[in-house]
């Protein structure tokens, strides 16, 4: 086993066997949910029912998630890009969010899953804010899995603000330049305290990452599936953990 106190750099998942086979579920998984749109088209239909059924996908993956013993679901719900969708869009995602929330605090009540979000969710509008409030107001205390939404989130912006709260305790002398380190960011990002994703599954076949976590992906294995978000379902989220499993996770050493 790898001291994790001989370089600051590594990551607390490295208290894991770097050179064996992964025989355990990843602690945290991040999905990029990406496909919505071209399911929707490939089958004649509006995006809003792309992203409806999107919707039945993240349920069932949650439930997935739940059954693995996977502790931290974080998902790419709204990036900061997506306010330049056209407004009707945007207003059927913010919909089905308010409806994904409403029904959905119950069941996490009763499954013991706590609801956080993650960006600059004050630009949500005033009823979706609402709804988000309530449910992780309600589900706070739960710790069997925490559900993340990734919402009005860019990562770009997440380090700006980290950069903006570490310049000012500078300026104020509460900490000093040399002092700051890996764990200042880390401890500064929307995710502090949270452990870091091992594992990033994006849909649809496309091989970027879209300003998802840049920070915080730095040693996670990534998968790429070749289905559409909506057709990704537990069959294929198993095979994801196959994937995962098969790889030898070094963390730069050997
Ligand atoms: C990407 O598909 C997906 C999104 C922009 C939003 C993800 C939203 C959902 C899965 C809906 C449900 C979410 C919640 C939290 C209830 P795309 O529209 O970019 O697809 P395309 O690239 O094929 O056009």
């Amino acid at each position: 086993m790898r001291s994790t106190t001989s370089n600051s750099a590594l990551p607390d998942t490295s208290l894991k066997e770097p050179t064996e086979p992964l025989t355990l579920a990843p602690q945290h998984i991040a999905i990029i949910m990406d496909g919505n749109g071209r399911w929707a088209r490939e089958r004649g239909l509006p995006r809003r029912d792309g992203h409806r059924a999107g919707a039945e996908s993240l349920r069932e993956i949650l439930e997935a998630c739940i059954e693995t013993g996977v502790s931290h679901l974080t998902v790419y719900a709204f990036s900061s890009e997506n306010w330049n969708r056209p407004p009707e869009e945007i207003k059927a995602l913010m919909s089905l969010l308010e409806h994904f929330l409403k029904e959905k605090t119950h069941e996490m009540m009763q499954r013991n899953v706590k609801l956080t979000s993650i960006g600059r969710t004050d630009m949500l509008p005033k009823k979706t804010r609402k709804q988000l409030h309530l449910a992780e107001e309600k589900t706070a205390n739960n710790t069997k899995l925490t559900l993340n939404l990734a919402l009005s989130y860019g990562s770009r912006e997440e380090i700006v603000d980290a950069a903006r709260q570490i310049a000012q305790k500078a300026a104020e002398g509460r900490i000093q330049p040399e002092d700051i380190d890996n764990n200042t960011i880390s401890a500064h990002l929307y995710t502090a305290g949270t452990p870091d994703p091992d594992l990033l599954i994006r849909t649809s076949g496309e091989l970027r990452l879209s300003n998802f976590m840049l920070w915080q992906i730095s040693y996670a294995e990534i998968v790429i599936s070749e289905k559409y978000w909506p057709e990704f379902r537990k069959a294929e989220f198993h095979q994801a953990l196959d994937t995962y499993r098969s790889r030898h996770r070094r963390f730069g050493a050997l």
